[in-house]
């Protein structure tokens, strides 16, 4: 399947990235997707096309995002929600007239899956401890950049991996972000993990050895 952007902003922007997402996601077959960080919902609503195509209606995805800039963490990596393409802000401001980073502009991009789909409008360092872990067998990582940050959320998702399930990071490598190389190595070698750096040091696999 092909990455696509429909019209909005996504961090999978980089030419073969998204498709290479994709294949690795489609190689687990997941039926319980947990995707931290959902930003404008471009990855959100391959993935639901992506599970739809492997599972019909049998699949569901759950994201989270803060839905809002972030005002409390001032260690935080803040993403640039505006758009570069003079079109694309007619077509929201104007046309639309809808912040393509809100919670209501993401329901509508995924509308045509609504049963499969729950969105979380809140913070990982609160949110991600409440939710059941247990049936939840892949986990995109890819919302705060901060240390403490990376570190909570992978704490939280352990127990995907313990069951058999991946967690896969988005921005091992980051120059700008160092805090998510040093929580993923620390956390992989700290609970024995096996952690493989692919595609080109961009994401970083976590799985049971
Ligand atoms: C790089 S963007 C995610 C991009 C998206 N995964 C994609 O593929 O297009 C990071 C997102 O994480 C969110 N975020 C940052 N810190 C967060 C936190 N502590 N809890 C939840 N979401 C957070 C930001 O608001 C932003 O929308």
């Amino acid at each position: 399947m092909k990455y696509k952007k429909y019209f909005r902003k996504t961090s999978l922007k980089q030419k073969g990235v998204g498709d290479f997402f994709l294949n690795e996601v489609a190689i687990k077959k997941p039926k319980i997707f947990l995707e931290v960080g959902v930003f404008h919902g471009v990855t959100a609503r391959n993935i639901c096309e992506l599970l739809k195509n492997l599972h019909g209606n049998d699949f569901k995805y759950v994201g989270l995002d803060l839905f809002e800039e972030n005002l409390e963490n001032k260690n935080e990596v803040i993403p640039n929600t505006k758009f570069s393409n003079p079109l694309k802000n007619i077509y929201f401001n104007y046309i639309k007239k809808q912040n393509p980073y809100s919670l209501e502009a993401v329901e509508e991009l995924l509308k045509k899956f609504k049963n499969n789909v729950s969105l979380i409008k809140g913070n990982s360092n609160k949110i991600l401890k409440k939710i059941d872990m247990s049936k939840v067998d892949y986990v995109f990582l890819d919302g705060g950049h901060d240390y403490q940050t990376v570190k909570n959320d992978l704490d939280c998702c352990k127990e995907v991996i313990i069951n058999g399930g991946t967690v896969l990071c988005d921005d091992y490598d980051l120059s700008y972000a160092p805090g998510v190389k040093k929580a993923i190595d620390e956390f992989s070698s700290i609970n024995g993990l096996k952690c493989s750096i692919i595609c080109n040091d961009r994401f970083a696999r976590i799985q049971k050895n």
